[in-house]
């Protein structure tokens, strides 16, 4: 079983209905014993005078937030990161800085991670936030897992509408005034890459082995039962004929008696 986290910082909501898609798209077609889901917020560091100010509405309470001991339960990690200025928000980096001690026992050493993003406008930082979030995972040891173009070439090739998401990971467009929220694209896109994340962490953590072990498993479970069931058929037949048998016995006694 492996463990993945989507972990994000939203403002707006931009980004949770990004994860809220991503998430949708690793379940999709896959052997749910194998793997386990779960979406988190990064803590905020706003006051709530300034959450006001900014017209930020209230968080999500059924997303609960990440902590440092559920973190390190995760084998593999999706990170949702809403742009400022071009780079992580303070609540992301903040966040990071208090990982040091996880950070110097190579704790998340090796394990893998996807990223997503939520800019203002196009040119806003689609790109360059993922970059400058890379600094974090190589001090960490984590691996980043790009989304690349092989399954979503069409989606972002198409120009017939404006759309966030690049072959580094999804991502949609807030707009100036945070009013535009997720098209169909780049909901798509986002699905698209749940799905593709969770094919490449069956290969890198082997489920396609463990799943064989439990198709065998089952496999041996169902015959154990078929055995089983043809045993109980022959005991009961042989009971049967062990009481025909008595019954033709006691009737030859009778009929022996009664001569
Ligand atoms: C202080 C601040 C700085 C921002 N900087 C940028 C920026 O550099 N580029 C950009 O495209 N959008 C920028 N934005 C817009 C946010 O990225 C946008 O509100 C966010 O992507 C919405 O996603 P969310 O609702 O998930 O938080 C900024 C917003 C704020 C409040």
């Amino acid at each position: 079983m492996v463990k993945i986290a989507i972990i994000q910082y939203s403002t707006y909501g931009h980004i949770t209905l990004l994860s809220k898609e991503i998430l949708k798209g690793i379940k999709f077609n896959q052997n749910s014993n194998l793997h386990q889901v779960d979406i988190f917020q990064i803590p905020e560091t706003l006051s709530d005078d300034v959450l006001t100010l900014i017209n930020a509405p209230v968080k999500p309470n059924d997303i609960p937030l990440i902590t440092l001991e559920k973190l390190v339960e995760y084998d593999a990690f999706i990170f949702g990161i809403s742009t400022r200025f071009g780079t992580l928000p303070t609540q992301w980096s903040n966040f990071w800085d208090s990982t040091g001690d996880l950070w110097i026992n190579g704790s998340l050493h090796g394990k893998p991670v996807g990223l997503f993003v939520s800019t203002g406008t196009l040119g806003g930082g689609q790109e360059i936030t993922i970059r400058n979030s890379l600094s974090y995972l190589i001090h960490h040891g984590l691996i980043y897992i790009p989304l690349g173009y092989k399954p979503v070439f069409n989606e972002l090739t198409d120009l017939s509408t404006v759309h966030g998401g690049s072959p580094w990971g999804s991502g949609t467009l807030a707009g100036g005034d945070g009013s535009r929220f997720p098209n169909e694209l780049e909901l798509k896109i986002a699905f698209k890459q749940g799905e593709d994340f969770i094919k490449r962490i069956a290969k890198f953590y082997s489920l396609d082995k463990q799943e064989n072990e439990i198709v065998k498993e089952n496999k041996i479970v169902k015959e154990n039962d078929i055995i089983k069931s043809k045993e109980r058929e022959i005991i009961k037949s042989n009971n049967e004929k062990t009481k025909n048998a008595c019954c033709i016995v006691m009737y030859l006694a009778n009929s022996v008696i009664s001569v």
